[in-house]
């Protein structure tokens, strides 16, 4: 497939440029009709809901597990990624040390300040890059966002990983905004856990987010959201006792949003079609031109962002350009696809180099 008929399934408004991916992706076309004709299935009672909508899910499973390079018994379908880090934040006892981020994204920090209050997990907050050596004999667990959606800083995973490996903790990463750009495959074994929500870089709907359990450490986490879809088969009905999870991953799952998860597979069918392609590497290489044009370090994935003296004056000039960025911590923030073009980049660069001011990050 090449660049241009990639694009051409996706409708951003037109004059605009859609450069705003870290807020939310683009749905492609194939993705919209998906939905579209499961609504009006809906909307008619004709849908065989387990068939069309509920396999829509576990064809999700397997196409992310294929995405990141896991086993799909690895892989839990979670409507959120708080509800995601919820099994591993319900194995912490009181005394337990975490280690996170001061700055962390509050659907990761949120739930540890909680097990903080309620249950005296210990949270130690500390900076973003101090992330790994932080991490003590004492620490339990190390959780963290792989890259920052304030502004696309990215974690020493390497060095977590190893201090978490040396002192016997845990690694609980929020790669929202990292897949499917990061190279993660080569970690995933010594991650514990990773969520990702889909709607943002994989360009899937909202409620469709994932959750991989590396396969040791999926007995030691209590499936705190069990319900009629962590089961090992449906066959065996929803009413009653005994509690019968499934074997793997699949405990964690959350009852489908069955409208997200039509979309989900067609999304994700597409971007393992374009990494074949090559499309999403193009993608990636358009956020590193970005980077350089704006005399930024070379981004992870695709979130770049620059510094501004007044970002709100900043985006108010974009807006009236037709571009679409966002600026979540007083940086322009900016995130391509492949839907952008290298002269998108170049125009989005001209408009903003006036403003932005010499300081690199720290
Ligand atoms: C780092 C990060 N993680 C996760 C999310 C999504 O969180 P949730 O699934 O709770 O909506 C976002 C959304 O902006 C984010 O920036």
């Amino acid at each position: 497939m090449t660049t241009a008929a990639i694009r051409a399934l996706f409708r951003p408004e037109p004059g605009s440029i859609y450069l705003d991916t870290a807020t939310y992706g683009l749905l492609p076309a194939p993705t919209v009709a998906a939905m579209q004709r499961a609504l009006l299935r809906w909307q008619a009672g004709s849908a065989d809901f387990i068939a069309e909508w509920e396999r829509a899910g576990d064809e999700s499973r397997a196409l992310f597990a294929r995405l990141i390079g896991v086993g799909e018994d690895e892989i839990a379908l979670v409507p959120t990624v708080s509800v995601g880090v919820g099994p591993m934040v319900a194995s912490l006892a009181p005394g337990d040390e975490v280690v996170v981020p001061d700055a962390e994204f509050t659907s990761v920090l949120f739930p540890l300040l909680v097990a903080a209050e309620s249950r005296g997990v210990i949270v130690r907050q500390v900076p973003f890059a101090g992330v790994a050596g932080a991490i003590t004999g004492r620490t339990r667990l190390a959780a963290f966002s792989l890259v920052q959606s304030q502004g696309g800083r990215t974690a020493d995973l390497a060095g977590i990983c190893q201090a978490a490996r040396q002192h016997g903790a845990r690694v609980l990463v929020d790669a929202t905004h990292a897949i499917p750009f990061y190279p993660i495959a080569d970690f995933l074994p010594a991650i514990d856990v990773l969520v990702c929500h889909g709607y943002k870089h994989l360009l899937c709907p909202r409620g469709a987010g994932f959750l991989y359990v590396r396969r040791d450490v999926q007995d030691a986490l209590p499936p705190v959201h069990a319900n009629w879809r962590s089961v090992a088969t449906f066959d065996t009905g929803s009413y009653g006792g005994p509690l019968a999870l499934a074997p793997d991953a699949r405990r964690f799952d959350v009852s489908l949003d069955w409208l997200a998860w039509v979309g989900a597979r067609q999304s994700l069918a597409l971007l393992l079609e374009w990494r074949a392609a090559g499309a999403l590497a193009a993608a990636h290489q358009l956020a590193r031109d970005l980077a350089h044009q704006l005399g930024e370090p070379p981004p992870a994935a695709s979130v770049v962002s620059c510094p501004v003296a007044d970002a709100e004056t900043v985006m108010t000039m974009l807006k009236r350009a037709g571009i679409r960025a966002g600026a979540p911590a007083g940086r322009i923030r900016l995130a391509p696809h492949v839907y952008n073009t290298a002269a998108e980049i170049g125009r989005v660069v001209s408009l903003l180099e006036p403003f932005v001011v010499g300081e690199n990050r720290a």
